[in-house]
């Protein structure tokens, strides 16, 4: 209880101690202090809140940035950026990413996304023209019922036909359901989940492929991973054969920059074979100087800027201590939760523990998000340990827990 106290001191001290300076609006003052306080114990979500732009932000107002409209319209990956844009910069991106996933540089093409689900997106739509080019059929989309939302909206956005294919009591997708599921005379478009939303699961790409491979009358096939929190970590992890295109045979790939890279607002990572981008639908724009693909107009520049600065600044090297200390803090969640007894689960190579869910006042103080599933007694919720969960605040966490529970004991005793 007493070393319960204490952590919470330093947390409230740490969060009073970080200097601030007024904006001379009292509304948004006063919503610092709340951000900043909130921060300190998110752990349901995949955000990393510990973000290393403090230099580029001071480098951005210093230089004058601040004052000059750039715009990423148009194709990057051309040898003729565009002068008022970053695009020289998001190529220098995606040609420092598409490696560690496995990507010939003589046979990538990529953007800076404004998000995963707008890689999704990209996956979706690519998918639909190279398949539509290649056999002159439509596909069937098959993805897990466990894989996030954002997949099932962009089928609907884009008039897809859709199969929910059943996943394991860990949220990987069943490789009979698949094979059970499949219409070998359409194109397949596949959707991995790296990983599921919630359980933090990663649907077995061998053995789907393999379910694939077995029918060589399929038309087409075209594989997108959606891999926006785990494409993040696990090239730096000695797993990174889970996200290589060599290994997993995929055509494209989408990757969130907020999540693991901690950037400070939405955008990600499109990557996709040079085949897939010569099947896409051309659209000739003059006024661009560029045949746009992609399906903006407009793209920001600043967030392939950010990701730059981040490749300088921190690097592989930096990305490789954070990908191996968040999986030693899930394993340290784990058996922290394991050693109070507190029924928790978690999905080998995923950051995500899941766990029986604890009362509302501490889902409100650590931001838990929240499922359901009978074959774990019901309601559960979890943490996806980012960065900012350190030991410290996962023993604040699990001293949370326990005493919650010796709370719940003792006012069911004075019920009685
Ligand atoms: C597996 C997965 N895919 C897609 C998304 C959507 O990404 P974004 O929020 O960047 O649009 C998420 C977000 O949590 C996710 O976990």
């Amino acid at each position: 209880m007493h070393r319960h106290l204490l952590l919470t001191l330093a947390y409230l001290f740490a969060t009073l101690t970080v200097s601030s300076q007024s904006s001379g609006y009292p509304e948004l003052d006063r919503m610092v202090q709340v951000w900043r306080t909130a921060q300190q114990t998110t752990f349901g979500y995949p955000a990393s809140q510990e973000s290393e732009l403090a230099g580029f932000y001071q480098w951005y107002a210093a230089s004058g940035m601040d004052v000059i409209n750039l715009n990423n319209a148009g194709d990057p990956m051309t040898d003729d950026p565009s002068t008022l844009s970053s695009q020289l910069f998001e190529r220098q991106v995606i040609e420092f990413f598409a490696p560690l996933y496995d990507f010939n540089l003589d046979n990538v093409w990529g953007i800076v996304t404004h998000s995963g689900t707008d890689g999704n997106n990209h996956g979706l739509y690519f998918g639909v023209n190279y398949l539509r080019n290649k056999t002159g059929m439509e596909p069937v989309l098959y993805v897990s019922d466990e894989a996030h939302y954002s997949n099932m909206r962009l089928a609907h956005l884009q008039n897809l036909d859709i199969r929910l294919v059943a996943s394991d009591s860990m949220g990987r997708m069943i490789p009979d359901s698949l094979e059970a599921m499949l219409n070998t005379s359409r194109p397949v478009l596949m959707v991995y989940a790296m990983g599921s939303t919630f359980k933090g699961a990663i649907d077995d790409q061998q053995a789907l492929n393999a379910v694939l491979a077995a029918h060589p009358e399929i038309p087409g096939i075209y594989r997108h991973i959606d891999a926006a929190l785990f494409g993040g970590y696990l090239p730096f992890t000695p797993y990174r054969a889970l996200v290589s295109r060599d290994s997993m045979q995929y055509e494209s790939i989408a990757i969130s920059g907020h999540k693991f890279f901690g950037i400070d607002s939405p955008c990600g990572l499109f990557i996709c074979t040079r085949e897939v981008y010569e099947n896409q639908t051309d659209y000739n724009v003059p006024y661009l100087n560029s045949n746009m693909r992609m399906i903006s107009c407009s793209r920001d520049a600043l967030q392939p800027l950010k990701f730059w600065w981040l490749i300088q600044s921190v690097g592989f090297e930096g990305w490789s201590t954070q990908a191996k200390n968040i999986l030693a803090q899930r394993d340290y969640l784990k058996q922290q939760l394991d050693a109070i007894g507190w029924p928790a689960w978690v999905n080998e190579y995923s950051n995500t523990v899941f766990f029986r869910r604890p009362s509302p006042e501490i889902i409100r103080k650590y931001t838990l998000a929240q499922g359901y599933d009978e074959r774990f007694g019901g309601e559960l919720a979890h943490v996806v340990v980012m960065q900012h969960v350190s030991q410290e605040k996962i023993d604040m966490f699990i001293a949370d827990l326990d005493n919650s529970r010796t709370a719940e004991s003792t006012g069911r005793r004075h019920k009685r």
